[in-house]
């Protein structure tokens, strides 16, 4: 055999992180809480449980690292389909994570912010994250950025039918919508220049998007590690960055030192 094929994830075992090269915008697809729990031989709402701290584990880690934005597939417009004990216990998560880590958020200058359907939410859980957000505005640092009740493509629906209002009120012609218009009616209008992430992160082994940020990933690097959501540690977030500094990042276009350029 003259050729080998190429592994899906470069591992980069031996590499250390660049400082200089820390990823803007890191955005994770947390998986595996329910595998984790029965692992352990938990009920599925344990390994949320667990889920969240170690949120607050990375949160904390990628702000040390100079992260600029986190952010964090919390609830799904898909996850309402699951067991009602379970979906009311993950309604309550946002309350418990920010009761107990709105000092520590402020400590280490973190803003909050949440995209997502959030009128379609409990009114405790509206009224924890409206909190939260409240609590955090006046922070410079990183924004963790949470997607509860958030869906990719009713998110770009939703985008999509205000940019028709405005043509049906005349204030835009079809003809001038283009990315600036899309990106500017999307749930990550408010991150600015941090809307797209560099990085996407998803744990637990599987390979799919689940509906997430599907216009904002466009350009990013995957990176897939095996480790269950709960069982991942700030060591294992930062081997995910050591592989996306290995990753070539071209977007669309060739290496600027590349020497085939005529
Ligand atoms: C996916 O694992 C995880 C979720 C649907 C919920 C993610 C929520 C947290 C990690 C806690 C959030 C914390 C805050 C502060 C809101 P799964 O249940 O699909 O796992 P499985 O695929 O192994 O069943």
């Amino acid at each position: 055999m003259f050729f080998k094929k190429k592994p899906l994830t470069q591992t980069s075992t031996n590499l250390t992180l660049d400082h200089d090269r820390i990823p803007k915008h890191v955005a994770i697809i947390m998986d595996g809480n329910g595998r984790w729990a029965k692992q352990q031989g938990l009920p599925r709402v344990a390994g949320h449980q667990r889920g969240m701290e170690v949120v607050k584990d990375i949160t904390k880690a990628a702000s040390d690292l100079g992260v600029q934005a986190l952010t964090l597939y919390a609830f799904s417009t898909e996850n309402w389909k699951r067991p009602a004990n379970e979906v009311g216990f993950l309604m309550k998560l946002p309350g418990r994570f920010f009761d107990t880590f709105v000092p520590e958020l402020n400590e280490n200058n973190v803003k909050v912010q949440v995209m997502g359907y959030i009128d379609q939410l409990p009114a405790d859980t509206q009224r924890a994250v409206n909190d939260a957000i409240a609590q955090t505005a006046q922070n410079t640092g990183m924004v963790l950025n949470f997607a509860l009740n958030y869906g990719g493509r009713a998110e770009i629906i939703t985008g999509v039918q205000q940019l028709a209002q405005k043509v049906v009120a005349g204030e835009l012609e079809a003809s001038e919508i283009d990315e600036t218009q899309i990106t500017n009616s999307l749930m990550t209008a408010p991150l600015g220049e941090l809307a797209d992430p560099d990085l996407l992160i998803r744990t637990s082994g599987e390979q799919r998007l689940s509906n997430f940020m599907l216009w904002q990933l466009a350009y990013a690097e995957f990176v897939f590690i095996e480790q269950h959501w709960p069982a991942v540690t700030p060591a294992v977030f930062e081997q995910a960055l050591i592989t996306y500094q290995m990753r070539d990042r071209r977007f669309g276009g060739i290496k600027e030192n590349n020497s085939d350029v005529k």
